[in-house]
């Protein structure tokens, strides 16, 4: 039986350049996605996989998402004064139970690699997911849910991946792969962000991990990788002697929130799909292409 996968870490500490000035004083997780944040997608995930416990690395003007999974006494009470339930119960949807929500400051936004190590002692040695919020997976089961039923195969580091095109292999981590189902590739290498010509497949890492804690050995060395940045993926590479490492190609639609185009296809992608203003939203782009 491989060890239950009951705690997750949600970097945050980014920067968030590329949604500038939205991003100026206000975390770029908070985007909303019609009207809810990217972050509480993210924890609705996890939640929704089994997992009972959070760390969210944070940086600096990230304390919005510390007041946003609290409660919001004066809200609350004006709510309830005024009868508006449901709008009660969205506000309790988004929160996480007491001491359930922990959170760790990066302090310098030194890559992805630093952002984990930085949650080391919240994870204490146990395996754990990863959900960077930027990374919104429409599917269902949820991403990470998917990633649960292949741990229990095969255990070991599980990253969700998708194909993508050649010539974008230099914005990803990419799998060497040994063995190939079509579901699970088992990988016997991984590089962060390689030349489309240098790069050993097009099977490409999204914002999805399970990871055995031995990740902590190679990253407490800090060794900078692509971008001078300290990378997951160089520490995830240095486990493969010794953990099994598989991607899970996993069914759903993945939209990377971090960039504006993305994000503005999550937005309709998931406004279509709404009861409430599906229709109105689908009539709305109708009318936009015609003219
Ligand atoms: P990105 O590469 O999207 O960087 O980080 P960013 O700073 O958030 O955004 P841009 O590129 O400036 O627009 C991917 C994920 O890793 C986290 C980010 O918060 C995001 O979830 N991250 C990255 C950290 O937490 N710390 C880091 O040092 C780097």
């Amino acid at each position: 039986m491989n060890a239950p996968v009951k705690k997750a870490v949600l970097p945050v500490a980014g920067l968030g350049t590329r949604f500038l000035p939205a991003t100026k004083a206000m975390a770029k997780e908070m985007l909303p996605i019609v009207d809810k944040p990217l972050i509480q997608y993210a924890i609705e995930e996890a939640r929704e996989a089994g997992i009972e416990d959070f760390a969210l690395v944070t940086g600096r003007g990230k304390t919005i998402m510390e007041d946003h999974f609290d409660h919001a006494v004066e809200l609350e009470q004006v709510l309830s004064e005024r009868g508006k339930t449901a709008e009660l119960e969205i506000v309790h949807e988004a929160m996480v139970p007491p001491g359930h929500m922990a959170y760790a400051r990066q302090q310098k936004p030194l890559g992805l690699g630093h952002a984990i190590w930085c949650a080391r002692q919240f994870v204490a040695g146990a395996p754990f997911a990863v959900l960077l919020p930027d990374d919104l997976v429409k599917a269902e089961p949820g991403c990470l849910s998917q990633m649960m039923a292949a741990y229990d195969e095969v255990g070991g580091n599980i990253v969700a991946v998708e194909d993508v095109p050649r010539e974008q292999t230099n914005k990803y981590g990419i799998l060497d792969v040994e063995m190939d189902d079509g579901r699970l590739a088992k990988a016997r290498g991984l590089v962060e962000k390689p030349d489309p010509a240098d790069a050993p497949s097009t099977l490409s890492i999204i914002g999805r991990y399970i990871l055995q804690p031995q990740v902590f050995e190679h990253l407490d060395r800090h060794e900078k990788g692509a971008g001078g940045e300290i990378q997951l993926t160089d520490a995830m590479a240095k486990t493969l002697g010794d953990v099994p490492f598989h991607g899970l190609r996993f069914q759903g639609k993945r939209f990377d929130c971090g960039s504006k185009s993305g994000f503005i296809e999550a937005n309709v992608a998931f406004a279509l799909d709404r009861h409430d203003i599906g229709a109105e939203v689908r009539a709305a782009l109708a009318d936009y292409f015609k003219t």
